[in-house]
Formats: structure tokens, C-alpha cells, sequence
């Protein structure tokens, strides 16, 4: 069944959500850090990590069990080289898919290249170069 908007600029994009940290100001930084991003700004209880398209990740300090989430970043071909590099040269664990085979390697999917690691709360991050069934054919959807 074909989506009924396919192609069709929506007008509706991400702009925040709340990650839960054991330890927020360990969990913006390591994100910060591994990303290459601004240091996080300060934002009421949270610490706001600033992502393109004015999205935030505001990462709340949580006194209890974290629940692990997945966080799934679309990133270009020089900034997953830089990512991952990072995660290599700090020794981190990663791994190409998300029930931990394989490890210390990266997949193809796609065309592109993906890796899934974990931040300090136990969140599985993963970065690709591109999107789950490859780019649509219309860019406008983006
Ligand atoms: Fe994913």
C-alpha cells in the first residue's frame, strides 16, 4: 500500500525529546564528544545537545533504572569517518547490528555504512550514511 503523502513536503519535523541519563552532564558530553558537536547548553533541568534542523536532544538526569532506548543518527560519509574513528581510537565497543554480533566491525546496508555502540546510560546509538532502504527517489520528503 503506498503512503498517501509520499513526496509531499509535510511540514512536520523532529525538534526535541528527553533522554534519560544516569548521569546527564557524563551522557551530554559523551554524545557531544563522539558526535563532534557544540558543547550542551544548559536548558532548565536539562542539558540541550543542539542537532541540524534546530532538534534537540535534552538529556535529564534520571535517579533510578534507565530504560535503554535507540537513538539512530543519519550522518554524512566524512562525519560517520570522524565518528568512528573516535570510537576506535577511544577502544569502544561497537558493533553492525543491534543484537551485538560481530563486534568491533561496521555494516554495509543499504549502499552506506552503519555502527551501533552504547552511551554511558546503555542507550544503543547508531549512526548510517544512509537511510533504512536507501534514499527515496524524491529528496523533497526529507
Ligand atoms: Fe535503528
Amino acid at each position: 500500500m503506498e503512503a498517501p503523502y509520499q513526496g509531499v513536503i509535510l511540514g512536520i519535523s523532529f525538534n526535541h525529546t528527553i533522554v534519560f541519563a544516569k548521569d546527564r552532564q557524563e551522557s551530554a558530553w559523551f554524545f557531544t564528544t563522539y558526535f563532534g558537536l557544540p558543547d550542551p547548553v544548559q536548558a532548565g533541568p536539562f542539558l540541550a545537545v543542539q542537532l541540524e534542523h534546530g532538534a534537540t536532544l535534552d538529556f535529564a538526569q534520571l535517579d533510578g533504572e534507565v530504560f535503554p532506548q535507540h537513538y539512530a543518527f543519519l550522518v554524512s560519509e566524512a562525519d560517520f569517518d570522524a565518528i568512528y574513528g573516535r570510537i576506535v581510537a577511544a577502544g569502544l565497543e561497537h558493533w553492525p547490528d543491534p543484537h551485538s554480533g560481530r563486534s568491533g566491525t561496521i555494516n554495509h546496508n543499504d549502499g552506506g555504512r552503519g555502527v551501533y555502540f552504547n552511551d554511558p546510560s546503555g542507550h544503543r546509538l547508531e549512526i548510517i550514511t544512509v537511510p533504512y532502504g536507501g534514499w527515496p527517489q524524491d529528496r523533497s520528503v526529507h
